[in-house]
């Protein structure tokens, strides 16, 4: 039986100030907020593979708990998995900083985190630091679905291997 050939895992590049044009023209192209990228506690990350851009994605980190956004894939990109590949890439990053569940908030991609293991809940439920993120203040309960994914730990954590960086 043929098999299908091994492609390279995406690379996942941490934003610099230069970088965020780039994103902010995406982001605002699908309707999506750009007006505090540059607020403090906010990380993005392009995430490509050996054909260029797969997507962005970010991340607002408040201990435990994490606001994924601005996940976005060029139009010519989609449908093929990079969406996909992005938010795992994110929520890698997310894992690593220590975020043990994700939250994010929605107004026409509900069914595509769910299918990543999302699952709808009331925003009500999210921590107080979510629910004051501008994300939360700016989209209104009518429009926009909130989402939430909990992490699995890292694997090395029940393996025996000692803690700390992997
Ligand atoms: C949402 C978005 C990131 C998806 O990117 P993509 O590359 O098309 O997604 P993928 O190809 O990885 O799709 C993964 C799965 O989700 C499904 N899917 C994709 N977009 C979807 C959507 N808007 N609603 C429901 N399901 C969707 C796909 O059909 C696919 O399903 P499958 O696993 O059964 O085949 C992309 O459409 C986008 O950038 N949209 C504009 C920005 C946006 O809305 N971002 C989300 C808010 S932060």
């Amino acid at each position: 039986m043929e098999q299908k050939p091994l492609l390279p895992a995406p690379t996942v590049t941490p934003l610099i100030a230069e970088d965020l044009p780039s994103l902010a023209e995406l982001l605002a192209a699908n309707g999506l907020p750009t007006g505090d990228l540059t607020a403090a506690g906010r990380r993005f990350w392009r995430v490509a593979d050996r054909d260029g851009l797969l997507g962005y994605g970010g991340l607002e980190a408040y201990g435990a708990d994490g606001l994924l956004r601005s996940v976005v894939v060029p139009a010519e990109r989609r449908g093929g998995g990079a969406g996909r590949a992005v938010a795992a890439a994110v929520s890698e990053e997310a894992r690593r900083l220590g975020v043990a569940r994700l939250w994010l908030l929605t107004i026409g991609a509900a069914g595509f985190f769910e299918g990543l293991g999302f699952r709808r809940t009331d925003r009500k439920s999210a921590p107080a630091d979510i629910a004051s993120s501008a994300q939360f203040a700016g989209l209104c309960p009518g429009s926009a679905v909130c989402l939430r994914r909990d992490l699995v730990p890292p694997a090395t954590a029940m393996s025996g291997h000692p803690a700390g960086r992997e």
